[in-house]
Parts: C-alpha cells; structure tokens; sequence
C-alpha cells in the first residue's frame, strides 16, 4: 500500500513500579523483571504528522514541545529512531512532525520518558497498521511495547493498564524480557482504582540519569542478590495482588522502594537522591499507619519525590491526612493526584 500523508494521535501514561527495574544487558533487556502500576492523569499526548519522502537515507522530523520547536529532544528521539530502524524500515519513507506535550508541568521533576516513548511507539504503530492493516491488535500492542522499550525500559510498561510486567519471569504466564505484558491472572478488588498521590519534593533536574544508574548495576557488589530477590518480590507480590493482603504489599512495596535507592547508595560513584523531605514524609506515614491501621504506603522512583499509594476505600481519609501533614514539605507545596489507569488511547 502507499500511503502518502496523514496523522495520528495518541496519549499515553506514565508508569510507577512495584518491584523495580534497575539494571539492565545489552539492548534495553533488564537484569530483573519489574512491575508496575499504570497511572491515569500523568501521560504524554504526542501527534505525529507524516508524509512522504524520497527514501534519502537519513530520518527526517520535526519536534514540537508543547507546540513549540524543541531542538535539545531532538537527539534523544534520532537514537530511538536508529534503533528500531531494522524493526520499522518504513521510517526513512517519510518526513514526521512530532508534536507532544504532557499533561503534568515539564519541571516537576515526574520522567516523561516512559509516557513520551510509548505515545510515540503507539503512533508508529499506527502507521505500520496503515502500511499492513491485516495485523492484529495483539501484535499491535506487543510490538508498539516492544519498540517503546528500545526509546526507555520502563516505557514498555506504558502501552497496556492497569498492572503490567516487564521481565521473564517463571510464574507469570507470556512475561517477557522484549515487552511488557497485562498481568495475567484476576486482581483482587483492593487493587481496583488504587490511588497514587505524588508528593513534589524536588522539581531539581536528577543527579544521575537512569542510563547512568542501569550502569553502575554492572559492577555492583550486590547485584546479583538483588537481582534474584526482585524475581522473589515478584512471585510474592504475584499472590497479593490475587488474594488482595494489602499488609503483604505494603511490605513488598515499601522495600523495593528503599532497596532502589540502597543499590544507588551502595554503588561507586554513590548517590544519595533521597532529600530531607522525602525522609519527613516516609517518617510521618509509618507514624500514621501505625497509628491509624490506614493501609498506605510509599514508593520512591529514581529521586525524591513520594508516591503516595492507598485504596481507593480510604482515600477521604487518606487526603486529609496528605494535604494536612504532608503537602508542607513540598516544593511550593505542589502534589498530583493520580490513580491506577487503563494504559495508551488514541483518539
Ligand atoms: O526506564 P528507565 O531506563 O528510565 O528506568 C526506570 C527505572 C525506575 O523508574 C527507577 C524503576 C522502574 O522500574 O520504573
């Protein structure tokens, strides 16, 4: 078929893990598998307008940032583009205006990497699925999380909700290490709709990328345990999330969250990204579960700001405790309300 112009748009969310990824082989395969929660507010809306081109052997594309011409994003997205070129070799085909922006402010210190590369990977796939429209929806998908991965890992885990892995993993059925998958068998009602406050404690640019932080796992002298112990986290947090035992998660949860951080401690160079505030916040929601029995809980991306998590059953009470104890230690006492969403749409 030729195709000679047109656009597509989609959006996608951001993703925050349970069991984390951190550490990775050659081309973008983790060391461990990881799962995430999809979220719903935070995404990434990205058009992308193409037309075609003389096949000149070089990509062609426009990149808009919130409408915009972005030049500094522009080297990220040609890497991404080299990459999947043997895996799309349609691209060289036509010129692209990329046009994105996302839904939560630019500087809160939240990676729209993982957001940005899926809604992108979505929209070439689109195309694809003009070029060839006898694939299914199921390639559709597996192949749009497949190419995401190749632009950031974690992004893999965008495409698809509410709960997805990333990994191969033993117990859970069509894991893979290429792409991320639906988590398989029947969540508990716990799980439905679970809430994600992100507390914003630092909007700073990050001390160290994650490209930086996958690395330093290579010489890591508690890599392995780690790694094995992220696959046991997993089989664990399997039967939670079908039983519904939010004690058991909270547990997982929380120490994922500070193994991530304890690897970038431990590693050399070593990094501390927590800051004062974030060691306030966790403080005063251990005080409060205890206290109260709430089931909420934390976790940590690679940085300083908290991601809230508790049932949706609780969220009153969980509100008037954030943004009565907890939003003060915000920066300019900023926070987003987020909650467990169905993954990339396009429309
Ligand atoms: O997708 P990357 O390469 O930016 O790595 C993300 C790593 C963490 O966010 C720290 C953990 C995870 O599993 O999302």
């Amino acid at each position: 078929t030729v195709i000679e112009n047109g656009s597509f748009q989609w959006s996608a969310p951001s993703n925050i893990a349970l069991v984390k990824y951190w550490g990775k082989k050659e081309h973008q395969i983790p060391a461990n598998p990881s799962i995430s929660f999809t979220l719903n507010n935070c995404k990434t809306i990205t058009k992308l307008a193409f037309a075609k081109k003389q096949n000149d052997s070089n990509f062609s594309f426009d990149l808009l940032f919130e409408g915009q011409p972005k030049e500094d994003f522009k080297p990220k997205i040609q890497k991404f583009l080299e990459r999947i070129e043997i895996y799309c070799p349609y691209l060289k085909d036509y010129h692209f205006t990329i046009d994105t922006e996302n839904s939560f402010p630019h500087s809160s210190g939240i990676a729209s990497s993982a957001s940005g590369m899926a809604a992108l990977a979505m929209n070439i796939m689109s195309l694809e699925r003009k070029l060839y429209p006898e694939m299914t929806q199921n390639f559709f998908n597996l192949k749009a999380s497949f190419l995401a991965r190749l632009g950031s890992g974690s992004a893999c885990r965008s495409v698809k909700g509410n709960i997805v892995v990333w990994g191969n993993h033993a117990e859970i059925e069509g894991s893979s290490d290429l792409f991320g998958v639906e988590f398989p068998a029947k969540i508990h009602d716990n799980f439905k709709n679970y809430q994600d406050t992100i507390l914003l404690v630092d909007k700073g640019e990050k001390q160290v990328s994650s490209t930086v932080g996958h690395d330093l796992m290579h010489h890591h002298p508690f890599a392995q345990q780690r790694f094995a112990q992220a696959h046991e986290n997993l089989s664990a947090i399997k039967k939670v999330l079908e039983k519904g035992d939010l004690t058991e998660f909270i547990k997982i949860v929380e120490s994922e969250a500070l193994t991530l951080h304890s690897m970038m401690m431990t590693s050399i160079p070593y990094f501390i990204l927590m800051k004062p505030n974030t060691l306030e916040i966790i403080n005063k929601i251990w005080q409060f579960r205890n206290e109260t029995k709430i089931p909420i809980c934390f976790t940590l991306d690679a940085g300083a700001n908290v991601h809230v998590l508790y049932p949706e059953n609780v969220r009153v009470e969980a509100m008037q405790f954030i943004t009565t104890e907890l939003v003060g230690y915000c920066q300019n006492g900023n926070y987003i309300c987020d909650q467990v969403g169905d993954g990339a749409i396009n429309f």
